[in-house]
Parts: C-alpha cells; sequence; structure tokens
C-alpha cells in the first residue's frame, strides 16, 4: 500500500490570490507546488532547501542526478545564485527575461547539490508568466522546478495533466489553463568559451546570435551518438515518448538526382508523404492495430485514419509547439498503437519541435520518397 505517501493535492485556481497566499506557505515550509510557466507546468520546491528539493525527484520519479532549474523574480537573483555573471549573461537576461530562456552559471555555495544534481553550475530562468512571477515573489523563495510530469512522459501544457501525473503525490496545483509556448524553455550554457545550446526552444539560436554573436549547438542533441554525452543531463533520457510506437515520415531530397523534383511544388512532396501514411495506416489496420496520425492542418482532411490528431498549423511553430504534448499525452488515451507524424520543421520552431518529436519516436523516421 502506498496510502501512506498519499496525501491530498489541493487544486486551485492560479489566478486566485488567496490561493497564492496557501502555494507559497507551502513552498515556504518545505513542501510540492505545481504552477503554470509559459513553456509548461512546472513542480515547484524552495531551491535552497535541500529536503524539499528531494521531495521532487520523489514525485517525479527523476534520476538524482539529473539537475533542477532554479526560477526568480528579479534580475538581481542571479548576482546570489551564480559566482560570476558573463557579460553575455547580462545581454541575454536584458534581451529575454521574463521568458523562455535558461543559462547555465557557475553557482554559489548557497545553492545545494542536491538542486543542482551535485554539479558546480546552477541553471536560472526568470519565468514570464503572471501566476509563476506572483508566486516566486510572494513565496520569497527562489523556485526549483522541472516540468510537473511523471519522468519520462510529455511535460504538462494543462493542469489535467499535471493531476494526471501528480495527484497525490504533491501538495497543491495552481491551475493556470493551458500554457502558451508549449515546450519547455532553451538551455545556453554560459560558462564556457563559445555560450552553448544545451536544449533548443522559443528562443531561437538565431535570436541568441542576434544579441551575443557566436552560439553553438551541443553535438549529443543533433544527432544521436551513443559516444556523445549531452551536457544537460536531462537530454540523455528518453522523454516525451507515448506508449504506442511513433514513427516520422517525411519528405527529403535524396541529392542522388537533384534535378528530378525541381518542378514539384511543397504540395505534391506534402502529397507523398500523406499517401506514405496512409499505406502504412492500411497495412496496421489491417493486422488488427490500432492508428493515429499526428497531422498539420493544411494535410488532415486527406489522411485515411480512425484517429487524425491536428497539432497546428504547418508554417506557424507555435500553434505546433503549444499542442504537442497534449497530442502525444492523447496518442496514450485513445490506446493507439502505432503513431504516424508528418516532419514538423517548416516553420520558425521547426529545430525545438522536432528535437522532442525526434525523441518520441525513438529517432525513427522514414522517407516518403
Ligand atoms: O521551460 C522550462 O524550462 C520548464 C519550466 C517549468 O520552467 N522546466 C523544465 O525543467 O523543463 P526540466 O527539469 O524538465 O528540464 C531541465 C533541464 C534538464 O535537461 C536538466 O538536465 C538541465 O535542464 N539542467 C539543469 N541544470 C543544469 C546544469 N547545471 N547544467 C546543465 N544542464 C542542466
Ligand atoms: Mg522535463
Amino acid at each position: 500500500m502506498t496510502e501512506k505517501n498519499n496525501i491530498n493535492t489541493i487544486i486551485s485556481d492560479g489566478n486566485d490570490n488567496e490561493a497564492i497566499s496557501k502555494a507559497s506557505k507551502i513552498l515556504k515550509n518545505g513542501g510540492l507546488v505545481a504552477f503554470p510557466t509559459e513553456t509548461v507546468y512546472g513542480l515547484g520546491a524552495d531551491a535552497l532547501n535541500e529536503e524539499a528539493a528531494a521531495k521532487i525527484y520523489a514525485a517525479k520519479g527523476r534520476p538524482s542526478d539529473n539537475p533542477l532549474i532554479v526560477h526568480i523574480a528579479d534580475k538581481d537573483s542571479v548576482y546570489e545564485l551564480a559566482t560570476e555573471v558573463p557579460e553575455k549573461a547580462v545581454m541575454l537576461m536584458e534581451a529575454f527575461w521574463p521568458g523562455p530562456l535558461t543559462i547555465i552559471l557557475n553557482k554559489k555555495k548557497i545553492v545545494p547539490d542536491g538542486t543542482t544534481g551535485g554539479l558546480d553550475t546552477v541553471a536560472i530562468r526568470m519565468p514570464s508568466h503572471p501566476v509563476a512571477m506572483k508566486l516566486i515573489k510572494e513565496s520569497g523563495v527562489f523556485i526549483a522546478a522541472p516540468s510537473a510530469n511523471t519522468s519520462g512522459r510529455p511535460s504538462p501544457t494543462l493542469a489535467e495533466h499535471v493531476i494526471e501525473d501528480m495527484n497525490g503525490r504533491i501538495d497543491m496545483i495552481l491551475d493556470g489553463g493551458a500554457v502558451g509556448i508549449g515546450i519547455e524553455s532553451t538551455i545556453v550554457d554560459l560558462t564556457g568559451d563559445v555560450p552553448t545550446i544545451l536544449r533548443p526552444g522559443f528562443v531561437t539560436k538565431k535570436m541568441l546570435e542576434s544579441i551575443i554573436g557566436e552560439v553553438e549547438i551541443d553535438k549529443a542533441i543533433i544527432e544521436p551518438d551513443p559516444n556523445l554525452r549531452p551536457k544537460a543531463p536531462g537530454m540523455k533520457y528518453t522523454h516525451y515518448a507515448p506508449k504506442g510506437e511513433v514513427t516520422i515520415v517525411e519528405y527529403e531530397d535524396d541529392g542522388i538526382n537533384p534535378d528530378k523534383d525541381k518542378d514539384e511544388s511543397p504540395q505534391s512532396n506534402d502529397k507523398k508523404v500523406i499517401d506514405k501514411i496512409n499505406s502504412l495506416v492500411e497495412k496496421k489496420n489491417a493486422q488488427g492495430y490500432k492508428t493515429a496520425v499526428i497531422a498539420t492542418k493544411e494535410n488532415a482532411p486527406y489522411y485515411k485514419c480512425e484517429n487524425v490528431l491536428i497539432v497546428g498549423e504547418a508554417d506557424k511553430g507555435v500553434t505546433i509547439s503549444a499542442n504537442l504534448y497534449a497530442i502525444l499525452r492523447k496518442c496514450d488515451t485513445i490506446g493507439a498503437e502505432y503513431i504516424y507524424s508528418e516532419a514538423l520543421n517548416q516553420n520558425e520552431l521547426g529545430g525545438a519541435i522536432m528535437n522532442r518529436l525526434l525523441k518520441a519516436a525513438g529517432h525513427r523516421v522514414i522517407k516518403a520518397n
């Protein structure tokens, strides 16, 4: 029986001031509160209280070497947490905070090992969501918060997702409705010579470079290579995967005969993807399996599948990022055994979205041509 640990989770409207007061008290006393941010819901605890941070790992079933992001409500707080704040960090803070950017800096001693997974560095983010802001300010603590999902599941973009994963395991959930961005913050490591993206997100490489010049991307997150270890420990774990098998179907020029497809419009490339997915679905259905298709709005009407899940508009990245995790969760709700997704890379957030989709698919990608 796990009843003993089964506290009752309080679920409240995040816009209610009384609820924020209650949540603040819980945090100050070392408890756990899930709250909305502009990226995904976070599972918060007092970042400087090692015992409180330890509870996060227990609630999520998270490996203890995977460090937490410390959320602050005031740029000056960075100086309390980091030993040095390089000029490029200040420039990024000015340009993107509050917002979906996390920076990695060398940590001060007050940040316990239990929060940083034993690393000498600390991840810091100033979220822009009003509920997150109010909670940090009113509680007066820095809030360590990973995404509020069970380890391995897609991050929560609705309070309902948090309830699904965390009900009975944490003290309180603040409901702020649907989040805006839907994928986790961009993480940039500023402790080395060249700033390095450890996790792609809403703030793109191009946006970062427009402020601070050259930025690298951690090679380990571009290609799955067992010899490369991602610099963000969390990036090495399987993530976001529904129970069914996800396959991405993409159209790609094979480069062998570059002129061959010269006059083809993108629409006919899409048609090849649609035809390929329809034939895969047909095969699996004939074998008695339940299937689902993850499609852009434009292409959705052309799929012959019992479950066509519309993820967003092909060329508007944020319509896709906002829905992606809810759609991956839905695959489980409907019990899909085989899931086929279009490649979702034709937009400004393509890199960040494909990073998550590829993980959900265990890097299973097939060509439509
Ligand atoms: O958007 C977000 O960042 C959300 C919301 C709640 O703020 N949080 C989030 O946290 O995505 P989490 O724990 O799910 O992901 C944090 C990532 C992990 O991959 C972790 O390994 C990495 O940040 N990380 C944290 N501290 C680090 C450090 N000192 N060095 C390198 N990577 C670090
Ligand atoms: Mg996470």
